[in-house]
C-alpha cells in the first residue's frame, strides 16, 4: 500500500555518501526533504540536486535537511557529485542515499513501472520531526521539481503548524492565511489578536 500523508515514514538503513544512515537517527529533531532521482549523470537530476545544494541556507533556515536518493552506489553519487558542483556552481554537502537494491524505493512506493521499471520517479516527500509525512509530490522523469514550491509548501507546514491556521491558493510567507471553519470566532479571538476579515462566515482572513 502507498504511504499517504499522516503515515510514520518508513525507518530504514543504508549506504550513502556520507556513510551508513539511519534515517530516523539521522533526522533527529529536523524536518526531512526527501526526494528520489532516476539516475545518476542524467541532466535533468544534475539540475535538481544543483538546485538543492545551491539552496542550503535555505533549507537550514527552516530546519529541514535535504536527503537525496537514486539507485546507484555511492561510489557513483561521488563521482556524479563532482560533475554537479563543476556545472551547476554549488558545493553538494547533504547526503544522498546508495539504493542500489531498491529497498528505499520500494517502501517509499518510488518505482512507477508505467514510467519505467528501473528507475525512481521524482518522488518527495516532506517528513516532520515527529517522522510524519506532511506532503508529498511525484512529477514524471521528463520534469524537474519547482525549488520554489518546495520552500513555500514548507513555510506553509510550519505556519500552519505554529499558528493553526489553513493557506490560501498561491499563498506565501507574508501573506494573510486563513481562519479554518473548524475554529469559533470566540476561539478565534485568543488565537489571532490581529483579527480578521470575514468575506463569509466560512472565509476569514487573518495576518500571522
Ligand atoms: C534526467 O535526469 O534528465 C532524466 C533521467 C531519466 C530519464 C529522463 C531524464
Amino acid at each position: 500500500m502507498s504511504l499517504r500523508l499522516g503515515n510514520t515514514a518508513p525507518d530504514f538503513t543504508i549506504d550513502s555518501t556520507v556513510g551508513t544512515i539511519r534515517f530516523h537517527d539521522w533526522l533527529g529533531d529536523s524536518w526531512c526533504f526527501f526526494f528520489s532521482h532516476p539516475a545518476d549523470f542524467t541532466p535533468v537530476c544534475t539540475t535538481e540536486m544543483g538546485r538543492t545544494a545551491q539552496l542550503s541556507r535555505q533549507f537550514a533556515e527552516r530546519n529541514v535537511k535535504p536527503l537525496g536518493l537514486s539507485t546507484d552506489s555511492a561510489a557513483e553519487h561521488l563521482r556524479w557529485i563532482e560533475d554537479v558542483n563543476d556545472t551547476q556552481n554549488c558545493q553538494l554537502e547533504f547526503p544522498i542515499v546508495a539504493d542500489e537494491n531498491f529497498e528505499v524505493a520500494g517502501l517509499y512506493d518510488m518505482i512507477h513501472p508505467g514510467e519505467s521499471e528501473t528507475a525512481a520517479v521524482r518522488s518527495v516527500f516532506i517528513i516532520d520531526p515527529n517522522k510524519k509525512i506532511r506532503l508529498t509530490m511525484t512529477y514524471p522523469m521528463s520534469v524537474g521539481r519547482n525549488f520554489d514550491e518546495i520552500l513555500r509548501a514548507i513555510d506553509a507546514l510550519q505556519a500552519s503548524d505554529k499558528n493553526g491556521c489553513a493557506m490560501p491558493a498561491d499563498w506565501r510567507a507574508g501573506d494573510k492565511v486563513i481562519i479554518p471553519p473548524s475554529i469559533s470566532n470566540e476561539d478565534a479571538k485568543g488565537m489571532f489578536p490581529n483579527g480578521w476579515e470575514e468575506l463569509r462566515p466560512y472565509l476569514r482572513l487573518t495576518e500571522i
